[in-house]
């Protein structure tokens, strides 16, 4: 049966230099390849009203409304799975991601603490398979205080989802990697994503 797929964009990268849009572009051509039947719909949130959007003092009464806050939670609960691409900024996901988790990580809507017995939340997201595709300018896979990979894999899995292994492309900024265009360096991630499509 054909699989409804959506892959969200949260780099702030133009596509041409883009490495974790090549990274996605790969990841889809290998999935595509063993999967034709599956329907992709595709979420650049440097396109949306929503991500563009930050939580304030002044907008907190109408920050979750239906534009912002159900369309995109009505998104994923009629896909089957996501497919996540974003770069390190300053640490963390780029604003544009926190944006978007800000809008639909919504109490009783993606995650609920109602019927919790040990007073942890229950995802209710669990039918959402999802694959993190991940890049970073610094060659070396975290920082103490930061790991966008692991806080995006926690934050997918709090919602229920399950988590396909990540893939993080570090060193972007940094010789040799950095002398590569995009394309060139995927190249050298060829059998991991093929390996992690198999999963996903
Ligand atoms: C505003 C900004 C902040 C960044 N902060 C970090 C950082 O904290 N650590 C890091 O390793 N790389 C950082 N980088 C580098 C990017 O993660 C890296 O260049 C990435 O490959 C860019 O996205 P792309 O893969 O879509 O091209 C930052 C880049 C930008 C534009």
């Amino acid at each position: 049966m054909s699989k409804k797929i959506l892959v969200i964009n949260g780099t702030v990268s133009p596509e041409k230099t883009s490495y974790s849009i090549a990274l996605t572009k790969r990841f889809i051509k290998h999935y595509q390849a063993l999967n034709p039947q599956d329907e992709f719909i595709y979420l650049d949130l440097n396109k949306t009203a929503m991500a563009l959007k930050t939580l304030t003092v002044d907008n907190f009464g109408t920050f979750f409304n239906a534009e912002d806050t159900d369309f995109y939670v009505d998104q994923l609960k009629n896909v089957d799975k996501v497919i996540i691409s974003c770069p390190m900024n300053n640490f963390n996901v780029s604003g544009l991601v926190k944006n978007y988790f800000d809008h639909i990580l919504v109490a009783d809507k993606t995650f609920s603490y109602k019927y919790s017995k040990k007073g942890d939340a229950i995802g209710l997201l669990p039918h959402l398979k999802v694959q993190i595709l991940t890049t970073q300018g610094a060659p070396y896979g975290w920082y103490l205080w930061g790991n966008h990979t692991e806080y995006l894999k926690g934050t997918w899995e709090f919602v229920g989802a399950q988590v396909n292994e990540p893939i993080l492309i570090a060193g972007t900024k940094v010789s040799p990697m950095k002398e590569l265009t995009p394309e060139q360096l995927i190249d050298q991630y060829d059998e991991q994503i093929q390996k992690a499509v198999k999963t996903f």
